[in-house]
């Protein structure tokens, strides 16, 4: 926990409810110990969604897809939503509940491998991406989302202050997180030093970037 607890159940006990769908598969995801988005980073999606009305979403990390019909819901009627998975565990109930949804497409498979193939083989721009994978791979992934985002459009990235611990130095943390911790850092660097995007880094939740492409492709 970042911020301290009792500020963040505040904050949370003022979120209003959710879509029965939604809230019917988010009980069931907890339950479950499926790891999904908390209700701080809910609130941020709702309210960046709202504001920049995406048309053309890229999802990296699914789960069982109970964020992907969170951004359905809450994103224009219309846009459409790529998501990736590789866990067979997780694919089996995402299959389940994205299958009647035609604006959302299943990717199924290593996301690194998948999104060389987009960047390779797609030309529209991503207007909105929601990075919520490997945390050790966001630095790996990064070199793909450049190729796919659009000009002006936004990455959103979840995890990034490893529940506060990125910010202890590494003799402090434990040596099987040391490789994790200084991956997220150099990815964090990358993100507040290169050229191509400008970043905010957010204490909510685990800690949220907020990049936002000043090249990319034509929507
Ligand atoms: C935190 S969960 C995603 C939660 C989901 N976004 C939600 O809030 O409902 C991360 C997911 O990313 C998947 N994942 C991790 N690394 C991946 C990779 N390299 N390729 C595809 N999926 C990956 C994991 O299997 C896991 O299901």
């Amino acid at each position: 926990m970042i911020i301290n607890e009792h500020i963040e159940d505040y904050i949370n006990s003022l979120e209003g409810d959710l879509p029965e769908e939604l809230a019917k598969l988010e009980k069931w995801a907890l339950e479950n110990k499926v790891p999904i988005i908390r209700k701080s980073m809910q609130s941020l999606l709702i309210f960046l969604l709202e504001e920049r009305k995406p048309r053309n979403i890229l999802e990296i990390g699914t789960a069982v897809g109970f964020s992907t019909l969170f951004i359905e819901h809450f994103s224009p009627k219309g846009a459409k939503i790529t998501t990736m998975e590789k866990v067979e565990m997780r694919l089996k109930e995402a299959r389940k509940i994205l299958k009647d949804h035609p604006d959302i497409t299943l990717i199924e498979g290593d996301a690194l491998e998948q999104l060389e193939l987009l960047s390779r083989n797609h030309t529209e721009g991503y207007d909105f991406i929601f990075l919520d994978a490997a945390k050790g791979q966001y630095l790996s992934f990064l070199q793909h989302i450049r190729k796919l985002i659009s000009k002006s459009g936004i990455l959103v990235t979840d995890n990034v202050l490893l529940e506060g611990s990125i910010a202890e130095s590494k003799f402090s943390i434990e040596r099987r997180d040391r490789t994790i911790h200084k991956r997220m850092r150099d990815f964090l660097y990358e993100l507040k030093h290169c050229d191509d995007f400008e970043t905010v880094i957010l204490p909510v939740g685990d800690g949220v970037a907020l990049s936002l492409a000043k090249g990319g492709r034509p929507l």
